[in-house]
């Protein structure tokens, strides 16, 4: 059963949120997954403001886009090291290469998880609930891969980009077994847009067309939605 935490919009969601990396940096947490992406940037903004400190603490992110270098803005190593890193530093910051080759960049980036394994990580969802970029139909075996975006995610993340023609059309992701082996994870959703994705993957069957439908089979998640991402509940 997936545990909901209803909080009354993005601010107060990033709060909550901050307590629980606290906790879980009290508890000896040593490597974080990181999402990125409009919804953790409340929680990112009270990581930065805090006194936390994070240089014993390994980062692992969730996805890159193919085709777009690490300093381009719109890539999300570069999104990461506006929004956290640059004010926080990690003890070790791992992210997929979007220039790299699908073969060797997904073997270098499993072995990445497979050596640390990630003790707390960080998830948004997309509308058609998504998790990390595994759209729906992606197994639930998955590793790190190279997948291809739909267009309702191309349509969702637009807005970042001049034109929807300008969105990559492909990224490397974690997988849903990637993401399944955190030891806790913690899932963020705010806005309607969100609630049908939530309602689905916390009370739906368990199916690969809802992604996040998987993390009904996790030990430790929690879910923390504002109203009205928890309006479908
Ligand atoms: C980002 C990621 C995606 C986003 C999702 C929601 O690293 O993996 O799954 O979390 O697309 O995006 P936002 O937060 O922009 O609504």
């Amino acid at each position: 059963n997936i545990e909901v935490v209803v909080v009354k919009d993005a601010q107060e969601g990033g709060k909550k949120a901050f307590e629980y990396v606290k906790q879980s940096l009290e508890e000896g947490m040593k490597v974080m997954g990181l999402a990125t992406g409009s919804t953790p940037e409340t929680l990112y903004t009270e990581l930065r403001n805090s006194d936390l400190d994070f240089s014993n603490v390994t980062a692992i992110n969730l996805d890159e886009y193919i085709g777009l270098p690490g300093d381009h803005d719109q890539s999300y190593s570069y999104f990461m090291n506006e929004n956290l890193f640059k004010a926080k530093p990690f003890k070790e910051t791992h992210i997929p290469n979007g220039l790299a080759s699908e073969e060797e960049e997904t073997a270098r980036y499993n072995k990445v998880i497979e050596d640390h394994p990630i003790d707390l990580q960080i998830l948004g969802i997309g509308t058609n609930a998504h998790v990390g970029f595994n759209e729906p139909g992606s197994s639930f075996d998955s590793l790190t891969r190279k997948v291809e975006l739909t267009e309702e995610t191309i349509e969702a993340n637009k807005r970042f980009f001049e034109s929807a023609d300008d969105v990559p059309r492909y990224a490397y992701s974690m997988g849903l077994a990637s993401i399944m082996s955190a030891d806790k994870i913690m899932l963020l959703a705010y806005g309607e847009n969100k609630a049908e994705a939530v309602a689905n993957a916390v009370n739906g069957p368990v199916t690969e067309e809802v992604p996040a439908s998987i993390l009904q089979k996790h030990k430790d998640v929690v879910f923390i939605v504002d109203e009205a991402a928890a309006s479908k509940l």
